[in-house]
């Protein structure tokens, strides 16, 4: 901008001192021209061998991942070929002794390596399967163990808050009342519960999607016919 101001300026004057000064500095331009490219030239040249070793490093890093993979899934499907496992349990395909040969760091968090067979849920380290169909209480529970599980038991406020989401429906849980005392389908004690108030009668528990997750508990006969929910611990 300068310089061309300084051109135009030159120009305008139209006498020897401007002509020269304008000569001047075109030399003055060119030069610098010079040194952009120059610089330029370096520039592009460092911009491409950073780029390129990017590049490597990034190649290396998919070989080496691709070939893990790789082993995983051999192994994995190994496993499957050899055991045609329970369809409804954990997926077949990865064991947590294969799991944890593969990867040894991950001990702890297993969890990470197991899954649930499709249309379970998986909810902290168990899979839960919400019936399309409706069964009374005791049928219920004979259709879970059938699949390797029970009805569900519900022992953390997550969880009755995520059935109770998750639900559209009214599903029978693991939850029975034999004389006065409400126990799980595991023979544990009922700890915490959800009532909805005031309670109906009925010696079998449910869980009312309809609800808010802190009151959606009803009490039913247990004869009668509604949706239910599995639990198979992983
Ligand atoms: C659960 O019950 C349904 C309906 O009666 C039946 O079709 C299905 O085979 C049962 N599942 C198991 C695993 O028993």
């Amino acid at each position: 901008m300068y310089i061309k101001f300084c051109r135009s300026f030159g120009e305008d004057k139209k006498d020897e001192a401007g002509e020269n000064l304008s000569s001047k500095l075109s030399v003055e331009l060119q030069e610098e021209k010079g040194k952009q490219t120059v610089g330029n030239v370096r520039l592009y040249r460092a911009a491409c061998f950073f780029l390129t070793a990017i590049c490597l490093v990034l190649l290396v890093a998919i070989l080496v991942l691709s070939m893990k993979f790789q082993a995983v899934s051999t192994a994995c499907s190994e496993r499957e070929e050899t055991t045609p496992a329970d369809r409804h349990g954990p997926s077949p395909t990865c064991s947590y002794d294969d799991c944890q040969a593969l990867f040894p760091n991950t001990q702890s968090e297993h969890v990470g390596c197991q899954q649930c067979a499709k249309g379970w849920l998986k909810f902290s380290r168990s899979c839960f399967y919400l019936s399309t169909f409706r069964l009374s209480w005791d049928e219920g529970q004979r259709n879970c163990s059938s699949r390797g599980g029970s009805l569900a038991v519900i022992t953390s406020h997550s969880l009755q808050s995520f059935l109770t989401k998750k639900g559209k429906l009214k599903y029978w849980i693991g939850l029975r009342q034999n004389g006065g005392t409400w126990t799980w389908v595991n023979n544990n004690a009922l700890q915490h519960s959800y009532w909805e108030e005031p309670p109906e009668n009925g010696d079998c528990g449910i869980i009312n999607s309809d609800s808010p997750p802190e009151t959606s508990w009803m009490r039913a006969s247990c004869q009668a016919s509604t949706y239910f929910i599995c639990q198979l611990q992983l």
